[in-house]
């Protein structure tokens, strides 16, 4: 029979970026490797229970002890710092690049995107679903899963399609401040379409008119057709409270992108930075630490996360060997529904993408309504899962629901006693006792196995975890491995 056939060739050295080679022993004899590795991991586990410190610290060191080029996204204040130790023990501050107001890195996600290989139609599609995904940030709590929020959702990706496709073919150079200021004046009625004044004063007008003279091939003139009927018939018929609730969606997108820190970091006149630099090595952190520039800081994380998953997508791996990693620890305030797509490739684009948040209970807060299929498909896709010390109801159900039953054997005894009072506990009366061993299918873990994991600190500086790779049984000879991780170094 076939599968019975082995192969009498020797096995081949594994190379350095083979998926194969190990980058950390969970313990003797369990290895994690590359391959592992790019198929995403998620820590979870209860605040100060050995995350960061324990098993995300072990992660980040690996991946820089091998080579991987990447990204760290950051949360707290000191994440940079933390970060840049971890570059400098590896012996790569050759390859470190912080991004921040205070150094030289600009980026620009526009001009990036154009370089992309799907030409206008690639242009307007990537940004659309650039802008969408930020305006994510906006609304993940605000109910954004009921069925008039995703009209206006779906609205809000109409009118982003539209006005880029406009920009795009009527300018030569697209940005965010046009794009800002054609949403804003688009027609508010049938009325202004006809008007002479508006006509002469909107810019919205200015672009649909250049974009209308400009060269055009079949497609984008197909394209275009349908965003001039748009902008001109269809925007202007919609109730005005529709409109203001769809043009106000990505307007405060918009205006965010087109000011400030967001504007000077991500749409720079000249850029120095790109997701590519990571397939040569390069790690970048990006040192706007979420709760300390807050919504300005999530944006620019967002945005660069974005990007890099978009760039990394189309990697030549054969070309671009070098794996690359993106990090966030304190997941919970990064994630967006695009982390769910890439996720299902991130494998096949050697990329490396580690989480690490409390619990499930952050992941569904963060995601809004709707949010338990996205956290389940995300999670889903994150194949090393790493619990650390737990006290969330939800997550340490999830947690025995991954790990799974076993058959197990538990002591069983039922007594009767005749007597009563003090005289039967002691032994006197009349009783019959009857004990025996039963067979039970029983969750692998309990509640208490995951609550009293060591969380670290002094004297031992030892943090305990479990460890659960899909699809692997480990050297113990189950599904899961208890891991002891030291925090200092
Ligand atoms: N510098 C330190 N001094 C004393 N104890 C520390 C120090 N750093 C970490 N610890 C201890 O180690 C444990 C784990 O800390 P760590 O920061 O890794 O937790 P965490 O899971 O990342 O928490 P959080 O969710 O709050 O980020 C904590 O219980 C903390 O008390
Ligand atoms: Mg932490």
């Amino acid at each position: 029979m076939g599968w019975l056939f082995k192969s009498k060739q020797k096995a081949a050295p594994i190379g350095k970026w083979d998926l194969a080679s190990p980058l950390l022993q969970w313990t003797d004899g369990a290895p994690w490797t590359i391959g592992d590795a790019c198929q995403g991991t998620q820590i979870f586990g209860s605040t100060g229970s050995g995350k960061t410190t324990g098993s995300l610290s072990a992660i980040c060191r690996a991946f820089l002890q091998a080579g991987f080029g990447g990204l760290f996204l950051t949360a707290k204040r000191e994440d940079a710092a933390t970060y840049t130790g971890y570059v400098r023990d590896a012996g790569r501050m050759n390859d470190l690049l912080v991004f921040s107001p205070d150094n030289q890195l600009r980026y620009n996600f526009v001009d990036a995107e154009l370089r992309g290989d799907g030409g206008a139609v690639g242009l307007v599609e990537n940004l659309t679903a650039l802008l969408m995904t930020v305006t994510e940030l906006g609304d993940g709590k605000n109910g954004g899963g009921r069925d008039s929020e995703r009209y206006f959702r779906l609205e809000g990706t109409r009118l982003a399609r539209n006005g880029l496709l406009a920009l795009v073919l009527g300018r030569e150079r697209v940005t965010v401040p046009d794009l800002h200021r054609l949403i804003t004046s688009a027609p508010a009625s049938p009325e202004h379409v006809q008007s002479l004044e508006w006509q002469r004063g909107s810019f919205c007008f200015q672009c649909l008119q250049a974009a209308d003279k400009a060269s055009k091939n079949e497609s984008q003139r197909a394209d275009f057709d349908l965003a001039l009927t748009y902008f001109l018939n269809e925007w202007p018929s919609l109730s005005s409270r529709t409109r203001s609730v769809v043009q106000s969606t990505l307007t405060s997108a918009t205006d965010l992108l087109s000011r400030g820190a967001a504007r000077d970091m991500l749409s720079s006149p000249t850029p120095n930075i790109s997701p590519a630099m990571c397939y040569d090595g390069a790690i970048v952190i990006a040192d706007f630490p979420v709760l300390v520039y807050r919504d300005v800081g999530q944006l620019i994380q967002v945005i660069l996360k974005f990007c890099w998953q978009r760039a990394h997508s189309r990697r030549d791996v054969a070309a671009n060997p070098r794996p690359t990693f993106i990090v966030a620890d304190e997941s919970h305030l990064l994630v967006v529904d695009a982390d769910q797509t890439f996720q299902t490739t991130a494998r096949s684009t050697r990329t490396a993408v580690v989480y690490a948040t409390q619990s499930i209970s952050t992941y569904l807060d963060a995601f809004g309504s709707q949010a338990e299929p996205k956290v389940h498909t995300l999670l889903g896709n994150l194949q090393t899962q790493i619990y650390h010390q737990q006290t969330d109801i939800r997550t340490i159900q999830y947690t025995q629901e991954v790990i799974g039953r076993s058959r197990q054997f538990v002591m069983s005894g039922n007594s009767s006693r005749d007597g009563d009072g003090l005289a039967s506990l002691f032994g006197g009366g009349e009783s019959g006792a009857s004990s025996g061993f039963s067979e039970i299918y029983e969750f692998e873990l309990q509640a208490g196995d995951l609550n009293s994991l060591a969380k670290g600190g002094p004297p031992h500086w030892m943090t305990e975890a479990i460890v659960y790779q899909g699809g692997r049984r480990f050297p113990n000879g189950r599904t899961w491995l208890p891991v002891q991780l030291t925090q200092k170094r």
